[in-house]
């Protein structure tokens, strides 16, 4: 536990048994901001009991110094930056190297971060060839789960966790190599030839074009659209512990190898509860189709025995709008008009939806406001993205988020394997019995 934040408070919680009268005192930690934590590693060994949070939803899982959330303002902070502050002033890389460092770079320190990420965003041309075993048809993410798992095959002078330059260069190649293998499994899934990154060109720029340059002519980015992709992938670039991001750390406390980590993050994002909202958020306004049809989703969304869920809304932590995707439903607007797309039909559906949920009371008193997939997927398609490549930006924006929640964990001195228990509820005791008794009882 860092001193400088985390706080033995004086007050205690006392847990007390009624039946035996034992009492236990639990010590409260505070950190910089936010709600103060119970310290109970001593619980079980002190009462014999576990505590029971399914879905973590009382739980902290870790101490970290990255991202801060206040769900019930709205407010996201990267290493005390405002969300809003670094999608108007910043950078993707920038952001990048506030995430791993702490602070924002210099110049110097800026030039040379983005020369080491951009000097990795080749592929080993091998790893071309892991492309060619997939299905045409198959959905992206299925490839970029594979390609990320496999880069440990690749990199052995980046595998030692403990080593901080193979974790540095391990680091970078993910984050460089993100945009790559997700335009490579883009082009592979067209049939069309895969384009190298180009080193003149910038971060969000350079994936643009390796995803719609070809081989016989010059494909020239509109700078309006790298702008937005750029803002895009520093809305979607950390976002405390969430279930990708635990996935990670879980991962990673066994002392997996950050390549592995990271293919874990990959698989946990792809959930349509998470990451694979956004293409589910698509698919969901093409089902609704036109105006007419929302209130008959609405009631599917609050029917209890409808699985519909009314995606793109509602967060486990936001209990107001996700300033994400505030930030996003403006940078629909100018995209759209920058783009020349008028009166884009899917963006008029989905304020409309927005704005009859917000005015029904199941919304409100659940507190379930738009969240960041709600409207990235208008933009993207805007762009000429394909629904199937949402999940995908999401990731290689988030890359970063993971890995420097990794990179905080592996040096932390007191880390231990996270292995969870369990409430049993399964058979007590049972007795072998012989195929030739078995249905006769
Ligand atoms: C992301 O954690 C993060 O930070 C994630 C993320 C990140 O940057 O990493 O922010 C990215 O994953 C955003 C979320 C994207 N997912 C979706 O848009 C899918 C739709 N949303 C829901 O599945 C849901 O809201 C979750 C999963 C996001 C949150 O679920 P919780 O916190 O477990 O809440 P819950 O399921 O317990 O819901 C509470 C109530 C329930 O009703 P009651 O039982 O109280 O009557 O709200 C209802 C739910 O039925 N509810 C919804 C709803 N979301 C919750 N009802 C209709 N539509 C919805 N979308």
């Amino acid at each position: 536990m860092s001193e400088q934040h985390a706080v033995l408070h004086a007050p205690t919680y006392t847990l007390v048994n009624n039946q035996s009268g034992d009492s236990w005192e639990l010590p409260v930690i505070s950190g910089a901001m936010g709600p103060d934590v119970i310290d109970i590693r001593r619980l079980y060994a002190e009462t014999g009991c576990f505590t029971f949070d399914p879905g973590y939803t009382s739980t902290a899982s870790c101490e970290s110094a990255i991202t801060y959330i206040d769900g019930e303002k709205g407010i996201l902070l990267h290493r005390g930056y405002s969300i809003e502050q670094l999608a108007a002033e910043s950078d993707y890389l920038e952001v990048c190297y506030l995430l791993l460092n702490g602070e924002l770079p210099d110049a110097g320190q800026k030039e040379e971060f983005v020369e080491g990420i951009t000097y990795h965003t080749m592929l080993h041309e091998k790893l071309n060839q892991l492309f060619q075993g997939f299905p045409r048809d198959s959905h992206p993410m299925a490839i970029m789960c594979g390609v990320v798992g496999g880069l440990s095959a690749f990199y052995h002078d980046s595998l030692d966790i403990h080593d901080p330059n193979h974790r540095k260069l391990a680091i970078y190649r993910l984050i460089a190599k993100m945009p790559t293998i997700a335009a490579c499994a883009y082009n592979y899934e067209q049939g069309q030839p895969f384009i190298y990154p180009r080193n003149n060109l910038g971060f969000a720029e350079n994936f643009l074009h390796m995803m719609f340059a070809t081989p016989c002519e010059d494909y020239e980015v509109s700078p309006t659209v790298a702008r937005a992709m750029d803002r895009i992938l520093i809305l979607h670039a950390d976002h405390e512990q969430n279930a990708s991001t635990s996935t990670v750390r879980l991962a990673g406390s066994s002392m997996a190898n950050p390549f592995a980590c990271i293919a874990a993050g990959i698989a946990s994002l792809w959930g349509p509860a998470h990451g694979g909202a956004n293409e589910a958020v698509l698919n969901m306004l093409g089902e609704i189709g036109t105006k007419d049809q929302i209130p008959g989703f609405i009631r599917r969304a609050k029917d209890k025995n409808d699985p519909f869920r009314l995606m793109g809304f509602g967060h486990r932590v936001y209990k107001n709008y996700d300033p994400r995707a505030a930030i996003l439903r403006e940078s629909c607007h100018e995209v759209l008009e920058e783009l020349g797309v008028e009166n884009e039909p899917l963006l008029e559906l989905a304020m409309e939806l927005e704005r009859i949920a917000l005015s029904d009371d199941y919304f409100l008193e659940r507190k379930l406001f738009p969240n960041v997939d709600f409207y990235s997927g208008i933009i993207y398609r805007a762009m000429g993205i394909p629904v199937s490549m949402f999940t995908m930006i999401f990731a290689m924006a988030r890359v970063v988020g993971w890995i420097a929640q990794w990179n905080e964990m592996i040096q932390d001195p007191a880390l231990k394997i996270g292995r969870p228990r369990q409430l049993f509820t399964g058979s007590q005791r049972s007795e072998f019995v012989p195929m030739e008794q078995r249905g006769k009882s």
